[in-house]
């Protein structure tokens, strides 16, 4: 085996902050299956949320969290996120990191859905993601291989010893390791509709899945309400910063689609707009988001101007068609506050971490900050030698031998419109049925215990993306309450019962 330092998988917001924070102790090799510009991260909108306004404070960013959350996040969890993260900005702020100001020299924050104050830092109107990512890449010194996808974890006597990757020419190799981190992204790539990035699939989130680590949450997959429709499909993100600055949804007639819905109107949680619109689009067919209101669109959001450009809509009518579609997932491996999973050695980071802060609902803007927070945290604990706690070493058996198998694979586009269609923004216990039924059929114990170093890296992420998609429908099935981004029209209410519980599944069983 070669010998890598610190091996991080993935090349977003979370693996660079990880990089950074260990950069003058260990050397760090990032390996990510296609370039730095291919992650969520990059393509991040709206901003960066941090109570560091005047009239702000934590405890105002933690209840909001919460109730987004619909009280379903660890609210240990939350308190880290909500304290630390200003702290981290300040200090990135005080190393160069520009946000956007005011005339003054002020700090300009937006507003956006469930939060009760102005609190979302912006960088370049809505290019915040891709600011961060240059600031981060800049300031970091890792060996970063591109376009080499990590297909499988070594696990020696319990312990995650290092990699194996796959180059496009077909070359596998075995990396040694200190550490490994998981930071490659959630899975709302899943769907037929989403703003994510194609990288985006799950892939990172099974492969840890399959070597034992526990996975949790995996039922809570948010939609974003606004993404631009254009012949039925969703062809980019339209940044909830743009209600924030005044845009409203309207039916096709001009009627206001969230009068009388939530009391946040059209800045409600993101679950709720999203049901609303679907249930809108289902009767109409259309629904709009009116943007007269907005002053300077083009200069405040160059992006969405652009993609609007792109595709033919004027901006000059102020009336862009809108559906929503997969954003995030709240769920993924379980880690602690030091990002440790239940594997010793690999650690988790990011949106393919569950920390349990982000709850049934993640909160806008709250992606980019658990980044930074955890992402420091994991380059903390690593740096520290912080141990691996007893509560974080689950036994699970793994086979001795991998055995070769003949792959059995659905065609992508397939598995994403059944997802969509059957695991999606409004699901019932029978459809849940039929889709955990359809992605059994493929076989899934050999996707867990097979040997898959000699398939093509494509039938590779096709089969962790089989995995990552019977993750979210099983646990969605077993989940027979509605909370957040899970809504099931057969049980359409919260079940006291439920709340707190969390659906953990490891290789062999559930828990909770
Ligand atoms: C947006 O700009 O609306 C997306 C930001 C986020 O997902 O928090």
């Amino acid at each position: 085996m070669k010998e890598a330092g610190i091996i991080i998988v993935g090349s977003g917001l979370a693996a660079l902050t990880a990089a950074y924070g260990l950069q003058r102790q260990r050397n760090v090799t990032i390996f990510t299956k296609k370039g730095l510009t291919d992650s969520n991260s990059w393509r991040a909108q709206g901003g960066v949320a941090a109570a560091l306004a005047e009239a702000d404070d934590w405890r105002a960013h933690l209840r909001d969290t919460m109730a987004a959350g619909r009280f379903h996040n660890d609210e240990r969890m939350v308190e880290l996120l909500v304290r630390e993260g200003p702290q981290w900005l300040q200090a990135w702020i005080s190393a160069g990191l520009e946000f956007d100001r005011d005339e003054s020299g002020r700090l300009c924050f937006g507003l956006e859905g469930g939060h009760s104050r102005r609190r979302i830092l912006h960088a370049g109107g809505d290019r915040t993601g891709r600011a961060l990512v240059e600031f981060l890449r800049r300031q970091v010194d890792a060996r970063i291989v591109e376009g080499e996808q990590v297909i499988d974890l070594v696990i020696e006597n319990g312990r995650c010893v290092g990699v194996k990757t796959k180059r496009s020419d077909g070359v596998v190799s075995a990396w040694a390791a200190e550490a490994v981190i998981v930071a490659t992204g959630g899975c709302a790539g899943l769907y037929a509709l989403t703003s994510n990035a194609p990288t985006a699939v799950g892939d990172g989130i099974a492969m840890a899945y399959r070597a034992g680590a526990a996975v949790a949450d995996m039922e809570f997959v948010q939609f974003h309400p606004t993404m631009l429709a254009v012949d039925g499909k969703a062809v980019g993100l339209i940044s909830e910063a743009v209600r924030g600055e005044g845009a409203v949804l309207e039916t096709e007639d001009g009627r206001r689609l969230m009068e009388g819905v939530h009391p946040l109107g059209d800045l409600a949680p993101r679950d709720v707009v999203a049901r609303a619109i679907a249930a809108e689009l289902d009767r109409s067919g259309r629904v709009v988001l009116n943007i007269a209101a907005v002053s300077n669109f083009r200069r405040r959001f160059p992006t969405i101007a652009a993609l609007c450009d792109a595709h033919g809509v004027r901006l000059e009518d102020g009336r862009l068609p809108v559906v929503p579609g997969a954003h995030f997932l709240m769920g993924g491996i379980v880690v602690n506050e030091w990002g440790q999973t239940t594997v010793p050695g690999l650690y988790a980071v990011g949106e393919a971490a569950c920390t349990g802060v982000h709850g049934a609902n993640r909160l806008a803007s709250n992606s980019l900050l658990e980044a930074i927070v955890f992402g420091n945290r994991v380059a903390q604990a690593i740096r520290r030698g912080i141990a691996w706690p007893e509560a974080m070493r689950q036994a699970v058996r793994r086979p001795d031998r991998r055995r070769p198998f003949a792959p059995s694979l659905p065609e992508r586009t397939r598995l994403c419109e059944r997802l969509s269609t059957e695991v999606g923004i409004v699901r019932d216990g029978e459809r849940l049925r039929v889709a955990v039924g359809w992605l059994e059929q493929f076989s899934l114990s050999d996707w867990l215990d097979g040997d898959i170093e000699q398939l093509t890296a494509e039938q590779i992420e096709t089969g962790y993306m089989l995995l990552a998609g019977w993750l979210v429908a099983s646990s969605a099935l077993r989940r027979r309450e509605s909370r957040g981004s899970h809504y099931r029209s057969d049980v359409p209410y919260e079940d006291r019962a439920w709340q707190g519980r969390r659906l953990v599944r490891t290789r062999e069983e559930w828990a909770w």
